[in-house]
């Protein structure tokens, strides 16, 4: 039996390689048991609900989705700041307590670091964090090693750039601590103002991989492997003016990939705004939309080793 079974999905350092290895192992039969059309129904008469008090496409969307294929349903509550009890005043933890008695498993989005803790803290059922804030978004980083082991064969020696908002994507915080796990060089490539906060280059350093960092994007796509590109994350900041200050300071494009590392991919968890050109988009080291789509059979994966069904 999993030993996700029953538990939360908080954060990406709460897994040992041993579990995140069984993960993608699994996130594999799942793409497999898809593309083989095969119908899924493991998880009949089981409920997922999804609240999402911050907006999302792809993480909403896919774990829907996973749940679907997998034959369970699923309830959502997708502006829930306004349209639920939250508007009302209604703690997560009280949140959490009713959860339970409508689903057997949750997945929420929130804009305050620590919500998915608090949910879970109120809930009986297993509570996954779709996104905290700025805190972590650790499904989005099993999708993001998923990724780079489908693309490249492999997740051990490979550098790996993490490029853009670092202080704010919670996506590269999750992302850096998972595959700090496996024997990786990593790369923060960003501006002062967006630097990786403190106390994840302090888990990086005590794991072993403190990242080196690379100022210049050319040189980044020269020496690594792997550019995984985010988006500057303009709802974080305090005014426009400190947003306009650091916007559009690195573009990924056609030619600096051509330039790049031989093999060099691109990812990107989406949405993007101007940091990969369009112009990328048909370059074959452009994994970005190929990336979103694993986060389907990732989070079927997930869903079915927490609730036993795998
Ligand atoms: C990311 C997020 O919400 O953190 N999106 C996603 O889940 N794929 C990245 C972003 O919003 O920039």
């Amino acid at each position: 039996m999993s030993s996700l079974l029953n538990r939360d999905v908080i954060r990406a350092d709460q897994f040992t390689r041993e579990e995140l290895e069984i993960i993608l192992q699994n996130a594999g039969r799942m793409e497999n048991a898809l593309r083989a059309r095969e119908r899924l129904t493991t998880m009949a008469g089981q409920v997922l609900a999804t609240l999402f008090y911050e907006p999302s496409t792809r993480t909403r969307l896919s774990f829907e989705t996973a749940m679907l294929r997998l034959g369970g349903q699923t309830l959502s509550v997708a502006e829930a700041k306004t349209s639920s009890s939250a508007a009302k005043g209604e703690t997560l933890f009280d949140t959490g307590k009713m959860i339970e008695a409508y689903a057997d498993v949750a997945v929420i989005r929130h804009p305050q670091q620590g919500s998915a803790q608090e949910l879970a803290e109120g809930a009986g059922i297993p509570v996954i964090n779709g996104g905290d804030g700025t805190g972590e978004h650790p499904t989005q980083a099993l999708l993001d090693l998923y990724t780079i082991l489908h693309e490249k064969g492999r997740l051990d020696d490979l550098t790996i750039g993490l490029v853009g908002d670092l202080k704010h994507g919670r996506t590269v915080h999750s992302l850096a601590k998972a595959l700090a796990l496996w024997h990786v060089r990593l790369a923060c490539v960003a501006p002062e103002a967006l630097a990786m906060p403190g106390d994840v280059l302090r888990d990086l350093d005590l794991l072993g991989r403190p990242p080196q960092s690379i100022d210049n994007l050319t040189t980044a796509a020269r020496e690594c492997d792997v550019l995984y590109v985010t988006r500057i994350q303009k709802e974080r900041f305090a005014d426009q003016a400190s947003y306009d200050a650091v916007k559009g300071g690195y573009v990924v494009n056609r030619d600096l990939v051509e330039h790049g590392k031989p093999g060099l991919i691109i990812m990107h968890p989406l949405p993007r705004v101007d940091e990969i050109a369009t112009d990328a988009d048909t370059l074959p080291g452009a994994a970005y939309f190929r990336q979103a789509a694993n986060g389907v059979f990732v989070r079927m994966a997930l869903l079915a080793m927490v609730l036993g069904t795998v």
